[in-house]
C-alpha cells in the first residue's frame, strides 16, 4: 500500500505535519521515534545512551519497516536518521509518496536558537554543538534524502498550515 511519509533532518517538523496530514486524510499516523519508545518502553535518549547508536537503528529500522507494512494507507514521519541505512532506503523507494521536508540552514539555526538548549529530549546527538552536528548532517544526509523522496518542499517561513495545504495539493515540487 503506498503510504505518505515525511523524511527530513531532526527540527524539519516532520511530526507536526505529519500528524496535521493524517487528520486531514484520515489516516493513522506514525512517528518512528514514538514506536520505537512504545516498542521498548523505553525513551530514544536512554536507547543511545545505554545501548548505544547501533542499537536504536536496528529498532528504528525494524519500526520503519511495520508502519510500511501496514495494510491501510498512513501517514509516517520517519526519524531524521533512516536514511542512513541502505534496506530502510530500498524500503522507501518500493512505491511510497515520500516527501523530503528540506529547510534551509537559516530555518534550522533559528528553530535551534528559539528552542534553546532544549533541543529536544529525543535528540541526543544535538547535545553539543547543534548548529554544527545540523550542517554536517545537511552536507552528509542530503544526497540520501534525495535519493529516496518523490517530492522537496523547501521549508521557508511557512506556517505549517501553508506546508500542510502543499502538500495535500501534491505541488510539492521535485528539484
Ligand atoms: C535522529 C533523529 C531523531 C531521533 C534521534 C536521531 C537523527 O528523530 O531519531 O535523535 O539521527 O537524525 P527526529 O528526526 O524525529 O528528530
Amino acid at each position: 500500500m503506498p503510504h505518505l511519509v515525511l523524511v527530513g533532518l531532526m527540527g524539519s517538523g516532520k511530526t507536526t505535519i505529519g500528524r496535521r496530514l493524517a487528520r486531514e486524510l484520515g489516516r493513522a499516523f506514525f512517528d518512528t521515534d514514538e514506536m520505537v519508545e512504545a516498542r521498548t518502553g523505553r525513551k530514544v535518549r536512554e536507547i543511545f545512551e545505554h545501548d548505544g547508536e547501533t542499537s536504536f537503528r536496528r529498532l528504528e529500522s525494524a519500526v520503519l519497516a511495520e508502519a510500511l507494512d501496514t495494510e491501510e494507507p498512513c501517514v509516517v514521519a520517519a526519524a531524521g536518521g533512516v536514511v542512513l541505512d541502505e534496506a530502510n532506503r530500498i524500503r522507501l523507494r518500493s512505491g511510497h509518496r515520500v516527501v523530503w521536508l528540506r529547510p534551509s540552514l537559516d530555518v534550522l539555526d533559528r528553530r535551534l536558537a528559539r528552542r534553546g538548549s532544549s533541543t529536544g529530549n529525543h535528540r541526543p546527538l544535538l547535545d553539543s554543538d547543534p548548529v554544527g552536528v545540523l550542517r554536517d548532517m545537511d552536507r552528509s544526509r542530503s544526497t540520501l534524502y534525495d535519493e529516496v523522496a518523490t517530492e522537496v518542499v523547501d521549508v521557508e517561513e511557512q506556517s505549517v498550515d501553508e506546508v500542510v495545504a502543499l502538500i495535500l495539493s501534491e505541488n510539492g515540487a521535485r528539484s
